[in-house]
């Protein structure tokens, strides 16, 4: 692979007007990721040496989602829409000060994957100038269209609005990828004009000077469907469906079982062991592990980042888990815990053999090895200004629907009795029991059948 230094310009200034939202479209995300972050990415995978994010004017969010990903990418403001070369010449300071090649991205093009862009290097290790990712649309309506020679080699990128109708016959397009190897880029670019149907700047004429100048263009070709452009939210759900497709795909591979595939929901950092199940209806966000051997059952929801504390989420080795269970950011459940139906645990974590089975809620808490959590019962974590913890030691067993007031603790072997509102420290070994006495009144209930039935028929 090339010696040569890599700077890659991420295009992000669009608005997005056709996704009718208020935050810039390469915000929205495609499995649990902006679609920026996911060009970021791919930058990274690249090991580009330098990457430039020019965006539009207010974007500051765009900016930041740029930074939090890259904090050494530098950022350039595009004032005005001028076309796709004028947006390029916003980084020129970073252009200008880079000797090597330069890849130009797309940050609403979520899917491309970095073998087509290291073929795209290779054609300019081999000589090119210009190198072009290009496909076989389906229906090259609205795209550029790669105009080449008898032998193929690329004579000129024609913008549809430009092309005659014999040009617009041609299927091969630009998907708008563009590869650089040329001494003074910003120099190339200050000679593109705007005298086109658009009266736009395009990067795309950069192709016919570059030849005009005595260097060599060259295609690379990709499938379609890496070079989805979102431009509607229905085009984010295709670009969303091709990402889970892939991803499952990939999990399967690795060894993961997954009984029907098209309804488990992955994110881009999800980290799956071998010989997991993954049954129907499971949703998985981001920052979620899960080790080998773990059972998923049907109709689970993971929800495993939170900004704020960073957390994730981790299933170990061999668990239980569900059907119907909700895991939040923060929960650490260890190898063998048993989390079963209706069942919420957030940040927690469950020591090894632990089980809390049927509806319950576990949060902000300790739960040592081999604890028996009951049926029904209820951290309470929440006293309505602050989160409180709850400690409960290894082997204890909680009697079914009872609630620990927060902050109390539980220690080792100790029992609980059902139906206990514990709000004081139990000490290991001990059995707490918080309710009234229950009194039997023997023959009562025959009385009062008798009683009722005769006031009624009189
Ligand atoms: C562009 C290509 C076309 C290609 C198509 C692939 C040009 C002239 N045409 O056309 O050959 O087939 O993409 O989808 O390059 N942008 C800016 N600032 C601007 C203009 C655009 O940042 O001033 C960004 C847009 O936000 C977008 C990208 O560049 O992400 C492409 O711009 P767009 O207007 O969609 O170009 P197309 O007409 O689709
Ligand atoms: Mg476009």
């Amino acid at each position: 692979m090339s010696a040569r230094p890599l700077l890659i310009v991420i295009l992000a200034a669009g608005k997005g007007t056709r996704m009718k939202s208020a935050k810039p479209k390469v915000l929205h995300e495609v499995a649990g990721r902006s679609m920026l972050g996911h060009v970021q990415a791919l930058s990274s995978e690249l090991k580009a040496d330098r990457v430039a994010v020019v965006v539009g004017p207010d974007m500051d969010n765009v900016k930041a989602e740029a930074l939090s990903h890259m904090p050494d990418a530098q950022i350039f403001v595009q004032e005005n829409q001028r076309g796709t070369a004028d947006a390029v010449l916003a980084a020129r300071p970073a252009i200008a000060g880079h000797k090597g090649d330069v890849l130009v991205l797309y940050a609403d093009t979520p899917l491309t994957r970095s073998p087509s862009l290291e073929a795209m290097r290779a054609a300019l290790d081999a000589g090119a100038g210009v190198a072009v990712l290009g496909f076989e649309a389906d229906d090259p309506t609205g795209y550029g269209r790669l105009l080449t020679s008898e032998d193929g080699t690329l004579l000129a990128i024609r913008e549809e609005k430009d092309a005659s109708s014999e040009e617009r016959q041609v299927r091969l397009c630009n998907s708008g990828v563009m590869g650089f190897r040329v001494d003074d880029l910003a120099a190339l670019l200050d000679r593109i004009g705007n005298d086109n149907a658009k009266d736009e700047y395009y990067l795309t004429d950069a192709v016919e000077l570059a030849r005009a100048d005595g260097a060599k263009a060259a295609v690379v070709t990709c499938p379609e469907e890496e070079v989805l452009g979102v431009n509607s939210r229905a085009q984010l759900a295709v670009a969303e469906a091709i990402w889970q497709r892939r991803a499952r795909e990939e999990a399967m591979a690795n060894g993961v079982t997954m009984i029907s595939p098209e309804t488990v929901w992955l994110s881009y950092d999800t980290e799956i062991g071998q010989d997991v199940v993954l049954e129907p209806n499971v949703f998985i966000g981001p920052g979620v592990t899960i080790e080998d051997g773990v059972n998923i059952r049907a109709n689970c929801h993971f929800q495993g980042f939170d900004r704020k504390s960073q957390a994730g989420l981790i299933i170990g080795k061999g668990a239980e888990i569900g059907p119907f269970a909700r895991l939040r950011p923060g929960a650490k459940l260890g190898p063998g815990v048993h989390i079963g139906n209706f069942v919420e645990v957030k940040n927690a974590t469950m020591e090894a053999g632990s089980k809390a089975n049927h509806l319950t809620y576990v949060g902000d808490a300790s739960v040592g090895e081999g604890a028996n959590i009951g049926a029904g019962t209820i951290f309470c974590n929440y006293d309505g200004f602050n989160k409180n913890r709850c400690d409960v030691g290894a082997g204890v067993f909680i009697g079914s629907n009872s609630a620990l007031v927060a902050p109390v603790s539980v220690g080792a072997g100790a029992y609980i009795a059902a139906g206990s509102t514990i709000t004081r420290d139990v000490e290991a070994d001990a059995l707490a029991i918080e309710r009234a006495e229950q009194a039997v009144k023997p023959g009562w209930a025959g009385e009062y059948r008798t009683k009722m039935a005769d006031a009624k028929k009189r």
